[in-house]
């Protein structure tokens, strides 16, 4: 049976739930292998355009690539929730607009849609429930605010911003969404949010106290080519893995050693002698 966002709403630590478990996954092995593991949620995030796609940003890609890819993630039907991210300009435009996008990743597959931003997007989320779509809020370091924030820098470093994140995120709340990522806090504004809020928290870089935790697929799994950040724990080196499996691979077509007797088809009797 599919995780439900009404479900995910109710994951809450302080009320004795386990710690909500997603990752990202952005075609049908990758969520196979991340279901296979028991995650909670799979989101497909418009990280694509970083670990897939080869961009500096999120903000490259649109609502079409976003969809094919859901639609690869939705064919290893998971029993983890699927949310998909609203990508950059799907939700600032119009509010028929926007409706009309998260719909789309609905019908590619997607079980709700997340989207960046506090209370700038209250009509938003307002429309996008309006229309029976479960919202996930994103607050802190919003990848899709980069060139707003003049890079990727830590949130909420201050009284005031951390406040106005608490803020955002009841406004969140109250506006109906079922779950908020927190994204590049300091912890104890992770602590914090947390405790404000009676829907559950999942950080990525928000320290231990969330109610859940978010990491990106190739981070996890040692498969980018820059360091990863501060808050990631790689768990594999599959990038090493790969290289050397397919330098083997190379190796032996060189050498002649590869395919052997056993990975050809037999002769019929009589065949071309
Ligand atoms: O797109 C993404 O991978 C995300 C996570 C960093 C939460 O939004």
């Amino acid at each position: 049976m599919t995780l439900s966002a009404p479900s995910i709403r109710s994951r809450k630590r302080r009320a004795g739930k386990q710690p909500l478990v997603m990752v990202t996954a952005y075609d049908e092995p990758g969520a196979r292998y991340a279901d296979a593991a028991g995650v909670d949620i799979i989101l497909v995030g418009d990280s694509l355009a970083n670990v897939m796609l080869g961009h500096t940003d999120t903000m490259h890609v649109t609502v079409e690539e976003m969809c094919h890819h859901v639609r690869a993630v939705a064919a290893a039907r998971p029993r983890a929730h699927i949310v998909a991210d609203m990508p950059w300009l799907s939700y600032h435009v119009d509010l028929a607009d926007s409706v009309r996008n998260a719909g789309a990743l609905i019908r590619a597959g997607a079980q709700s849609v997340k989207l960046e931003g506090g209370r700038v997007r209250r009509d938003v989320v307002r429309a996008l429930l309006d229309a029976e779509i479960p919202v996930m809020g994103h607050l802190g370091l919003t990848p899709q605010s980069v060139l707003a924030f003049g890079g990727f820098k830590v949130q909420a470093k201050t009284r005031e911003a951390a406040e106005w994140l608490i803020k955002d995120a009841t406004v969140l709340q109250d506006e109906g969404v079922y779950a908020i990522v927190i994204e590049g806090v300091p912890s104890v504004v992770g602590t914090r949010v947390t405790e404000a809020l009676e829907i559950p928290t999942i950080g990525i870089g928000a320290g231990p106290d969330t109610d859940g935790q978010v990491l990106v697929f190739h981070d996890l799994l040692g498969m980018t080519s820059r360091p990863p950040a501060k808050f990631v724990r790689q768990y594999a080196d599959l990038g090493s893995l790969i290289t050397e499996a397919i330098g083997r691979y190379a190796e032996d077509v060189r050498s002649g050693a590869f395919p052997d007797a056993s990975e050809a088809y037999d002769n019929p009797e009589g065949l071309l002698n």
